[in-house]
Parts: C-alpha cells; structure tokens; sequence
C-alpha cells in the first residue's frame, strides 16, 4: 500500500504484492527523477504585468511533496520565497464558508467554472455574481465579505490563518505589495463593476488593497506542499495538528479547486491530472490528492493560461506514475459500501 491510503502501485505483469511496496526512499527518487527530467524545461515567461514579479529568476525550480502523517519529499529549491498569487483564493474562500456558511457566501459568488481567463471582467447573467471565488472577481469578492465582517483585522485575521494552515508564520512582501497596487488597474475595474451591482460592500478600495496584500504573502513550495497536505488531512495540519479548517469547510474548497482552480486549463487539468488543485501567477501550483498528500511546486515560467509551465507536467507525470488521479482505476474511494454490508 502507498501512504496506507487504499492506493496501490501499479502492478505489471510478474509482479507480487510483496513487489508493490513501496519504501519511502522510492518516492524520493521520483521527486528527484521528475526534478532532473523537468529542470531543463525552459518553456513560458515569467508574469509581467506587476512589476516587481518580472524580477524572478526563471530558473529557480522546486518541487515538494508532504504527506498526511507529515513526511516530506523534495527537489530543488524549496526555501526560495515568492508570493503567494492567486494560490491564497482557495484559503480566502474556506475562511468565508467557514465564517459565514456557505449559503451565504453562494448569494454573492458562483462555483461555475468561467471558462475564462483568471483576470477577465465579467460576471454571471442574471445573479451579477462572479462565476467563481478561484477568478480574481470572485476572490476580491470573498476578501470583501471577510473585510465587511472583520474591518482593520481582516489582515491580522488572515495572517493569522494562513500561517496556521502553513504550520509557520508568514508575512507580506511590500514590494510586490507596493508593485500590484500601483498597476492593478484591471483588478480595480472589476471592483467597482462588483460595487456597482452591489456585490461588494461601499468600501470596494479597502477590501482591493486587501486583496493585494493578501496575493502579496510569501511562501516557498514546501510552504504550498505542507497547506494542501493540510487540505489532503481533512483541515488538520500534518506537523502541528492544528486545525484550520472543518471538514465540511474542506469538501467546499476542494470542490471548487477541482473545477475552477486551473483557471481556463482547469477541464484539462481535470482530465490529465485528476486532482484539486490552485495555481498562481509567480508560479506556484498547490494540489492536493485527498487523505493523502499535498504537492507544492514552484518554477515562474508561465504557460498562456497563467499556470507554471514546468509545475503542470511534474503534477501531471506524478499522477500518473503513482495513480493519483481520482478516477483512476486503483483509487478504491472512501470503502464506505464496505461498512454497511
Ligand atoms: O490579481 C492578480 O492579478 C494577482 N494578484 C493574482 C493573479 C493570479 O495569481 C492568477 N494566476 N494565475
């Protein structure tokens, strides 16, 4: 069995079931085979469009892997900090589920994939809602709810829980910070078409430069590893068992993670890799295989849709070489027929 979790390695023909053990060694040298395979990979570009995210170096790679009982794996550079991006939206969302429920959290955003880029400014026909808390639309207007409810602490707040989710405490980079609040013109457009139709609170500007600070806290991969092993760990963090989300809070994120969280990739990314997952424009891709493991990647090379290019076919490869994909046909599910025959 691998990470005693009702997954098996895949058989091939002569092989024992004494064969399929697999010690932990072994998913160490596929972290490091799948780092050495994908390290040359110098397709896409680094984001731009703020400013001070152009600095990253393009080269920096790293790949980490933690399971549910808190083991890690990993390859390449994984105390490098960058900022969290669109990797925060899935946190803001279970914060306001959490916090507020989640029939009233749907009366001001969907959970329909758009189809569309992350940046685009459109909302659903009829509701005015964002189609989604994993598009910027959607998370400025979840940071909105968490400002209304919270005032001057929503940021505290924040920190407070995502370092709990991370299992260390994070912080802001001022500078990227400072960079995306100058040039988010984009970002502000769509705040105000939110005020507009009365989907954000009057105070639009505060909950935006919130949101800008909160894309602005940093992490390194082995951070996004350890916040979907907390996801994978039903909202208990695998190293200091603190809980950070509910259970039921934890099925609502995943949920939308699954459908939305690869942005307009996110049918494919459903297809070829089969597992909730958030993406962000430095480059980070969190994915989360459930009651299992957290994956965190980093590499700031960006494919057209916004995702790190090398990040998509690490994730892609280790799903299939382990089976991680939530069809597959080794994935023997929660059992539950089991306990009621
Ligand atoms: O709102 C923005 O444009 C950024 N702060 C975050 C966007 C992002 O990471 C989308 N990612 N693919």
């Amino acid at each position: 069995m691998l990470f005693g979790g009702g997954r098996v390695m895949r058989m091939t023909p002569g092989m024992t079931m004494a064969d399929t053990a697999v010690p932990q060694h072994e998913i160490q040298a596929l972290v490091d085979s799948l780092y050495a395979t994908y390290r040359p990979l110098s397709d896409g570009d680094v984001a731009t469009y703020i400013p001070e995210l152009s600095k990253a170096d393009p080269d920096v790679f790293g790949v980490s892997l933690v399971t549910t009982d808190g083991r890690t794996f990993e390859a390449g550079d994984c105390d490098r900090e960058f900022t969290i991006q669109s990797v925060s939206k899935p946190f803001t969302f279970g914060m306001a589920v959490e916090e507020f429920g989640h029939d009233e959290v749907l009366k001001y955003v969907g959970v329909e994939p758009s189809g569309d880029p992350f940046n685009s400014i459109e909302l659903q026909n009829g509701t005015n809602r964002p189609h989604n808390p994993m598009i910027n639309a959607g998370a400025i207007t979840v940071t909105a709810l968490l400002h209304k409810h919270h005032g001057d602490r929503t940021l505290a707040h924040l920190l407070e829980r995502f370092s709990t989710i991370a299992g260390r405490e994070l912080r802001i980079d001022p500078d990227v910070y400072e960079s995306e609040r100058r040039t988010g013109h984009r970002n502000r457009a769509i705040a105000h078409l939110l005020l507009n139709f009365g989907i954000v609170h009057a105070d639009a500007e505060a909950a935006l430069d919130l949101y800008f600070k909160q894309c602005s806290i940093l992490v390194n991969c082995r951070d996004l590893a350890m916040m979907a092993a907390t996801l994978a760990n039903m909202g208990a963090h695998p190293l200091t068992g603190k809980t950070a989300f509910s259970v039921q809070c934890v099925k609502d994120v995943l949920s939308v993670m699954f459908t939305c969280g690869m942005y307009d990739y996110s049918g494919q990314w459903a297809y070829r890799v089969g597992v909730p997952a958030k993406s962000g424009v430095s480059g980070g891709v969190l994915a989360v295989v459930n009651r299992q493991l957290g994956i965190g990647t980093y590499s700031p090379r960006l494919d057209r849709y916004g995702n790190s290019c090398r990040g998509i076919e690490v994730c892609t490869e280790l799903a299939s070489r382990l089976g991680l994909h939530v069809f597959d046909c080794l994935n023997i599910g929660s059992g539950f027929l089991d306990t009621i025959l």
